[in-house]
């Protein structure tokens, strides 16, 4: 069982929930807001604690719900116990991939994302792809980025050399949060870029097994 679905705490550190906090309080944005990758919504709470009370924007969260049992109910209790308002929340238990594909199809748009689902770097490119969705003016935050997991580092680093119309206005620990100064003539990510992932996670994914086969063998020569 994962930790946060008893503790229903954020899967953040506190300097990480105050740059994303402070972001969504500073820009007040009115349009919707997204969240790839929820957990037990416990920084789902501390950001729609900090949307402007007077005029509260929409979240929609994205998640297949499968992280540990129960997760979707697990969210709303938290929400509950937190006294806000679920109506706000548009739950969609789907993975990011068909929840992308439905939010093209419906022609929707945002004015904020916090990007938090899979980790490894085919899936984290394929998440980059909501940019698109990205209003003008904007802002993306994603998590984890760092050496911890090379997946998210190396989709982001690729990601902003090849686009500088999204300006960094912020990190804080592995929480980068970049802003969406203009619109690009191509998608944000290519296919060559699509490519590029799918080939190197699986050598990410090998390296990553016999690490963790060579630190199981060490651990069984010291003991
Ligand atoms: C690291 S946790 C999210 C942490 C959360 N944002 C927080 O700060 O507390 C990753 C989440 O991504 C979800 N997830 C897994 N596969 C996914 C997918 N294909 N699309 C969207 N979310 C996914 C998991 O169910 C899990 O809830």
């Amino acid at each position: 069982m994962r930790r946060c679905a008893t503790t229903l705490e954020p899967e953040m550190t506190p300097a990480e929930l105050q740059l994303l906090t402070g972001l969504i309080g500073e820009k007040a944005f009115s349009g919707l807001h997204l969240e790839v990758g929820t957990a037990a919504g416990g920084t789902l709470c501390r950001m729609l604690a900090a949307l402007p009370a007077a005029k509260p924007a929409q979240f929609r969260v994205v998640d297949p719900m499968t992280y540990f049992p129960q997760q979707l109910e697990v969210v709303c209790a938290n929400l509950r116990e937190h006294e806000l308002d679920d109506t706000l929340v548009d739950f969609k238990v789907s993975t990011s991939d068909d929840a992308l594909s439905a939010a093209t199809a419906e022609g929707a748009s945002f004015d904020f994302m916090l990007i938090d689902g899979r980790h490894d770097l085919w899936s984290v490119m394929r998440d980059l792809r909501w940019t698109r969705l990205l209003n003008v003016g904007g802002i993306v935050c994603l998590h984890d980025y760092g050496l911890d997991h090379s997946g998210v580092k190396l989709a982001v680093d690729r990601f902003c050399k090849s686009h500088p119309h999204f300006s960094k206005v912020g990190q804080a620990g592995s929480l980068v949060a970049f802003q969406k100064m203009g619109i690009a003539s191509r998608p944000e990510v290519s296919l060559a870029d699509e490519t590029y992932a799918f080939c190197w996670s699986w050598t990410l994914e090998v390296e990553r097994k016999l690490a963790r086969r060579r630190a199981k063998v060490q651990n069984r020569k010291a003991a």
